[in-house]
């Protein structure tokens, strides 16, 4: 890198602040009302210490792991965010060549500005020999045909595994946005997943339905419906976490979405505790939420996360520098995750251990 190039994911969200329309950008960095989840997130990361242990005497360190079939050269990956192009004319795309490029799983989000088809097609380029470890996003349809036609698309593009969005029966209110009016995609630009679904004509763009009417029923229907692992994304009461198990739901993403949906949810890093304890290790639990640094990465696996998810820090480095940007900011994490886990005296993510974590009086 460059005298000038980011060093780590929060110069990066610096630079892209000096690059990016304002607008856009608070679209991007914005939560919802007064933004105290959002705040939060990052905040409880910064209420934990670490409490290394020493003469362990590792060499190498191994960050790989496995979820769900996929192989991932670090316990990191790509959570799902909404629009992509408003921030890189390539957009996910752009993303998906990287996340192949580096090896980690992206979570294509139901609102992408490209089809995910064409986001698959992008990563097997970039890494033909694997090909992609892509998983698709989707917010439930009160119209079951769409879902299901939505879930044919992922599945034929070669999605691993559907994460399903529980957090938003409604649409959080975000008053950056209301006050910017910014209300909807620029010209050019749709979501592309939603083009021509059943009930619609062939090329119309169908409006991404949030509806409180979704409930465990239709996860029931999803899990039958389909053989792709089934994950709840923004789960975050325990209840709910054992209520998803004997749903037989495959896994947990614990979020709050990055403080866009409900505000003054507590922090993820600060809720990871009772969910782990819920689920007692019979499936696993990614969590996502203000995560910036390597520490951030360990302190969640450390209490029990089997990875982690970034949701803003992917999109800042999408808008400094595209495909590359995207890569440096994985890179960046992945090795700030390995010098963590060697200063803690761990080989492996699986070393790590809650009494590694302590709050801070
Ligand atoms: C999101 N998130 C999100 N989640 C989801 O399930 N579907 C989506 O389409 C989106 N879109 C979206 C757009 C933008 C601009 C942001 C910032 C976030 C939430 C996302 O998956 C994740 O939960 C958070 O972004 C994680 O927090 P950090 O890493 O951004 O702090």
């Amino acid at each position: 890198p460059g005298p000038a190039d980011p060093l780590n994911l929060r110069e990066f969200q610096a630079a892209a602040k000096s690059t990016v329309d304002p607008v856009y950008y608070d679209y991007l960095a914005g939560g919802a009302w007064d933004e105290v989840t959002l705040r939060d997130n990052e905040a409880a990361f910064g209420r934990l210490s670490l409490l290394p242990r020493v003469l362990r005497g590792h060499e190498k360190r191994e960050l790989d792991v496995s979820l769900f079939g996929c192989p991932a050269s670090s316990p990191v990956l790509i959570s799902p965010t909404a629009f992509h192009r408003l921030v890189h004319p390539e957009g996910e795309r752009a993303t998906a060549r990287a996340a192949a490029a580096t090896g980690t799983i992206m979570v294509v989000s139901m609102a992408a500005t490209v089809a995910v088809g064409d986001i698959a097609a992008a990563a097997r380029e970039a890494a033909p020999e694997g090909g992609p470890a892509l998983w698709f996003q989707l917010y439930l349809q009160p119209d079951r045909e769409v879902t299901e036609a939505l879930v044919a698309r992922a599945t034929a593009a070669g999605a691993r595994a559907l994460v399903v969005t529980v957090d938003s029966p409604v649409f959080g209110t975000h008053e950056r946005d209301r006050r910017n009016g910014f209300l909807d995609l620029p010209a050019g630009m749709a979501c592309e997943n939603m083009r021509g679904l059943p009930g619609g004509e062939p090329d119309a763009v169908r409006p991404i339905a949030m509806s409180p009417r979704i409930c465990w029923a239709d996860v029931d229907w999803l899990r039958r419906s389909t053989s792709l692992p089934v994950l709840l994304k923004g789960v975050v009461h325990p209840e709910d976490a054992r209520l998803a198990l004997r749903h037989g739901v495959d896994g947990l993403v614990l979020s709050n979405h990055g403080g866009r949906q409900l505000d003054t949810v507590p922090a993820t890093i600060d809720l990871l505790p009772d969910i782990v304890a819920a689920v007692g290790g019979r499936i696993p639990v990614i969590l996502d939420g203000g995560v910036r640094r390597g520490t951030d990465v360990v302190k969640a696996l450390a209490l029990g996360a089997s990875a982690v998810g970034i949701g803003r820090p992917v999109l800042w480095g999408l808008a400094v520098d595209g495909e590359r940007g995207v890569r440096r900011v994985l890179d960046l994490l992945r090795d700030e995750v390995d010098t963590a886990l060697a200063l803690c005296g761990a080989a492996s993510p699986r070393d790590l251990t809650p009494d590694l974590v302590r709050g801070r009086p």
